[in-house]
């Protein structure tokens, strides 16, 4: 049988499919959920420094792109319990009896918050890495930070000289890019810092999916305007992937997460350079019985295809026609 193994920062998994941060990660049981399947590790929803709510519902919606995938549109707001839950003895000990490598996503609403969210949970054990998230787009009032050059290369230098930095492998989550000089903006300036992994990518921000019928967007928060996911995203989450895969420094991994339903999908995703897939809307939709089914195609297709590892054909994606 074909080995979906692959190590990211360093960390072994045993398959390379795991949840993204977001849907189905807000609280213990549900990440207990993810660790009893076949997930690769178990990744918290994105926390803020204090609990809290998110923004008015409904914010989160799914509508149909041909016949097996969906799209999504969210504008979640952070809800989440805030970063001392998901560092809590509870939580940590729950994972780690599942053997779960246990990975925690950090979305402070300032660079202090993020700051001191790293200080807490660098020195917790039992958490293998921290997930950066840099592309929340759906805080009213506020930017995507990886659109904004500048404050990107400020927050990076800020976290990786702060003292409690090193004892932990940090990853970035980007938002997608769209044109080569951004990419390689973005590339330059992740090259500088000791980042160890990149995720590939976040929601496609401030979209507006309309209701005909009712005559109104589909969502309410942001006047309709939220983050784009599901099978919509998969051709940007494939370029950001294999562009990032190129122009970053050997050392750093890349993650995709875009529109994974299928073991096809997270095949093309690692085929243009993954080290893993996480898998976001789909979860939402299916629950954590995904990892398992979205595990097995990937691997009776590697199987079909001759394939015994993902290294075989990770990066390989042909140019030549
Ligand atoms: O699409 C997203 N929704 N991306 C994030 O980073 C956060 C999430 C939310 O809570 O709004």
């Amino acid at each position: 049988m074909a080995s979906l193994k692959t190590t990211v920062a360093g960390i072994a998994l045993d398959c390379c499919i795991y949840n993204a941060s977001g849907p189905r990660t807000g609280t213990v049981n549900a990440l207990v959920k993810i660790g009893e399947s076949r997930s690769g590790a178990v990744l918290s929803k994105s926390a803020t420094l204090l609990c809290q709510d998110g923004n008015p519902l409904p914010r989160y919606k799914e509508f149909p792109l041909g016949d097996a995938c969906p799209g999504s549109i969210n504008s979640e707001g952070l809800p989440n319990q805030g970063i001392d839950y998901y560092i809590s003895e509870e939580v940590v000990s729950a994972i780690g009896s599942l053997a779960k490598h246990y990975f925690v996503s950090l979305s402070g609403l300032s660079l202090a918050d993020n700051l001191e969210m790293l200080s807490r949970a660098m020195k917790v054990q039992g958490i293998a890495a921290i997930e950066l998230n840099l592309a929340c787009p759906n805080i009213p009032g506020k930017p995507t930070m990886a659109y904004d050059f500048e404050q990107m290369d400020a927050v990076l230098q800020a976290v990786t000289t702060h003292p409690s930095f090193g004892s932990k492998p940090l990853g970035v989550k980007l938002a997608p890019y769209f044109d080569v000089p951004h990419f390689q903006r973005a590339a330059s300036i992740l090259n500088k810092y000791p980042i160890k992994y990149v995720v590939c990518t976040n929601t496609i921000g401030n979209a507006l999916v309309v209701d005909a019928e009712n005559e109104q967007a589909l969502i309410k928060p942001k006047a309709g305007f939220g983050g784009l996911g599901g099978a919509y995203v998969k051709p940007i989450a494939l370029a950001n992937v294999r562009q990032f895969s190129q122009l970053l420094r050997e050392d750093i991994d890349v993650v995709g997460v875009g529109g994974v339903a299928s073991g096809t999908d997270a095949f093309e995703l690692i085929l243009c350079g993954a080290k893993a897939v996480q898998v976001g809307t789909k979860h939402w939709s299916e629950g954590a019985s995904c990892f398992n089914r979205i595990s097995e195609e990937l691997s009776v297709l590697m199987t079909k295809k001759g394939y015994k590892s993902i290294e075989e054909f990770r990066g390989k994606l042909k140019e030549n026609f």
